[in-house]
């Protein structure tokens, strides 16, 4: 009984083998076309999932860096009206400093970079590299422009970023007007101060957020190539199978021919 079945199987074996060679050139032609078809919608479907990503990704910049602008203008308006602005002891609620302090905390929870940077600088830390000296440009050039965003490489690493100026309200220019004005621990404490003498609505600097990307892009490009293989090893089956059934029922119709 087993060994019939056996037999069978070997029988129908040699037989899909004998219609494969065959047809081996129509199958492997189709195999082709289909494998280009889907490497193109691939690498099609790649460019779109990875245009989304960034969106997405420079969305919650925007955001991020909002809700950081807001948290700064809370912080400057209130020190305004407490009159903190003199006492040293308030340095921790001054918006640049505390947004360095949240920006860190942040960082280690989300790995979102969080900075504020401007091109006339307090804090030597603070000071703009080349893309976010680029944004300060378009920013300073045109005062509608609501963000700045781009693709960059820092340390080898693909990144987004997302700048939105900062503009002078009332309550900064207690400390970002002229010198001999500002609170003197502050005059102390930045000999090389530059970032003096505004006036209301002048550009002060940008939040910056910087978010790595390449590990987002590399899991889109691997789920797109698993399922690449497994579409293409899909359709060698479908192909193969539809092959060998279509060659047996030719057969069949053959032989029936024959018969009558
Ligand atoms: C109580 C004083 C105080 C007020 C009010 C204040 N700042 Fe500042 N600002 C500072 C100090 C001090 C620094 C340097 C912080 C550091 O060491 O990183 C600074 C730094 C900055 C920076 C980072 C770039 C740089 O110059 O180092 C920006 C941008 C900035 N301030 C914008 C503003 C804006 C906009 C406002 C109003 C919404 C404001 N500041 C209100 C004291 C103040």
């Amino acid at each position: 009984m087993i060994s019939d079945t056996n037999k069978e199987t070997k029988v129908y074996f040699s037989v899909c083998v004998a219609v494969m060679k065959r047809n081996f050139k129509l199958i492997i032609i189709i195999i082709i076309v289909g494998t280009v078809v889907i490497l193109s919608i691939s690498a099609t479907n790649y460019q779109k999932q990875s245009t989304l990503l960034r969106e997405e990704i420079f969305d919650k910049c925007e955001m991020i860096a909002l809700e950081l602008k807001y948290t700064r203008d809370y912080l400057a308006e209130t020190i305004a009206i407490a009159n903190l602005q003199h006492h040293e002891e308030a340095r921790g609620l001054i918006p640049a400093i505390a947004g360095n302090a949240i920006g860190k905390k942040f960082y280690d929870a989300t790995g979102y970079q969080l900075r504020q940077v401007s091109s006339k600088y307090r804090n030597p830390k603070n000071k703009p590299d080349k893309f976010e000296k680029e944004a300060l440009l378009e920013f300073g050039k045109d005062g509608n422009l609501s963000g700045y965003k781009g693709v960059d490489k820092i340390n080898g690493q693909k990144v987004l970023r997302y700048l939105i100026p900062l503009y002078i309200e009332e309550a900064c220019l207690k400390c970002h007007s002229a010198k001999e004005t500002i609170p003197e621990f502050i005059q102390e404490d930045y000999p090389e101060d530059k970032a003096t003498d505004y006036t209301f609505g002048d550009l002060r600097g940008a939040i910056s957020v910087v978010v790595p990307i390449d590990r987002a892009e590399a899991e889109i490009k691997g789920n797109l190539i698993h399922m690449t293989l497994v579409t293409t090893a899909g359709l060698t089956f479908l192909v193969t199978f539809i092959a060998i059934a279509i060659n047996i029922t030719i057969k069949k119709t053959e032989k029936s021919k024959l018969r009558s």
